[in-house]
């Protein structure tokens, strides 16, 4: 029975959740991950906001018993096998993504039998399966300096981003080997509204995450990671930007610059949310409540598969 006195059911609306949540967080001696495409309520009450490669980071240097992460399955996971001793929950164990889903371990092992000359670079949105497989993981903020860490005489498949493999193709004039994977988000902006609107803005500047398409990118004054594109925002001169990523971000832009005009990046006809990361947001207060008082829904992993899934790991956070 929670102190709700509901067992599974609906939460009563007089419990004050964040209030909850903060007690609970003290008694489990919890700390709370959330990635910025979280819905801003439990943004603004995780001990630690970052972007794949700081939750990562994060996750390994915590020393709290419990970290409740508020992000996706495959972030959850990558806390687990980075700090195995922990009890990792997920408010809602059900957010996946569409590029880990687009990847499954045994097709990659296929791929890479079928190459057996080519080092694997993995982007860390993907299963524990694909890590295992991997020779090292990037993400959006570190994926150049992994890249150019690695030896240069031999031949890359990069999985399974094939518009952030693309944009690294192209940046540094390589020619690796994209597994054909995207992000349903960031693939929903449309190219002649982005150049309407930057039409009818003259001094607005595009910022695009790299998971975009690349006829989008085509367009962005400036393209970069999370992290990068916050940092954008916070530092650079520029008073009106149109931001093409997941929409969640904004409310950290905004908080960081609150004079700046920040529009997000038109897409289809502007009626759905598709915009939101819809396994992101399947994580609310109210599972992160439960998450907290249950311990449950935990994030489990076999010993021998987190083994090697950390060694690919390992080598990217190794080089800072
Ligand atoms: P980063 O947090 O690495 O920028 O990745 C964006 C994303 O789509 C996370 O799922
Ligand atoms: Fe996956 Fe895209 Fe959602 Fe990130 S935003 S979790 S890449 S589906």
């Amino acid at each position: 029975m929670t102190e709700s006195g509901i067992v599974g059911g609906p939460i009563s609306t007089d419990l004050d959740l964040e209030a909850e949540i903060q007690k609970l967080k003290k008694e489990r001696n919890a700390v709370i991950l959330a990635h910025y495409y979280q819905e801003s309520e439990i943004q603004d009450l995780a001990d630690f906001l970052g972007d794949s490669l700081a939750l990562a980071q994060a996750a390994q240097k915590t020393e709290a018993d419990v970290i409740v992460f508020c992000g996706v399955h495959f972030m959850a996971e990558t806390a687990k096998i980075l700090n195995p001793t922990r009890i990792v929950v997920v408010p809602d164990l059900e957010a996946g993504c569409s590029l880990a889903d687009s990847c499954p371990a045994p097709e990659l092992a296929a791929w890479k039998q079928a190459h057996p000359d080519h080092q694997v670079v993995s982007y860390i949105n993907c299963s524990a399966g694909v890590k295992a497989l991997s020779d090292i993981i990037c993400t959006s903020s570190n994926a150049e300096r992994v890249i150019e860490s690695l030896p240069k005489d031999k031949p890359i498949l990069f999985c399974p981003d094939r518009n952030l493999g693309d944009w690294l193709n192209k940046k540094l004039g390589l020619n690796m080997d994209l597994w054909q994977g995207t992000c349903i988000v960031h693939e929903i902006f449309d190219e002649q509204k982005i150049i309407d609107l930057k039409v009818n803005n003259p001094g607005a500047v595009f910022i695009a995450h790299p998971e975009c398409e690349d006829h989008v990118l085509r367009h962005a004054d400036f393209v970069g990671s999370t992290s990068a594109l916050l940092k954008f925002v916070a530092e650079s001169d520029h008073q009106r930007i149109i931001v093409g990523t997941e929409t969640g971000i904004l409310h950290e832009m905004q908080k960081r610059a609150p004079h700046k005009e920040l529009i997000p990046a038109p897409f289809g006809d502007g009626t759905c949310a598709c915009n939101e990361c819809p396994y992101m947001k399947l994580n609310t207060m109210e599972k992160l409540y439960r998450s907290l008082h249950d311990l449950e829904p935990r994030l489990e992993m076999a010993e021998d598969l987190r083994l090697k899934a950390l060694k690919p790991l390992e080598r990217m956070l190794a080089l800072g």
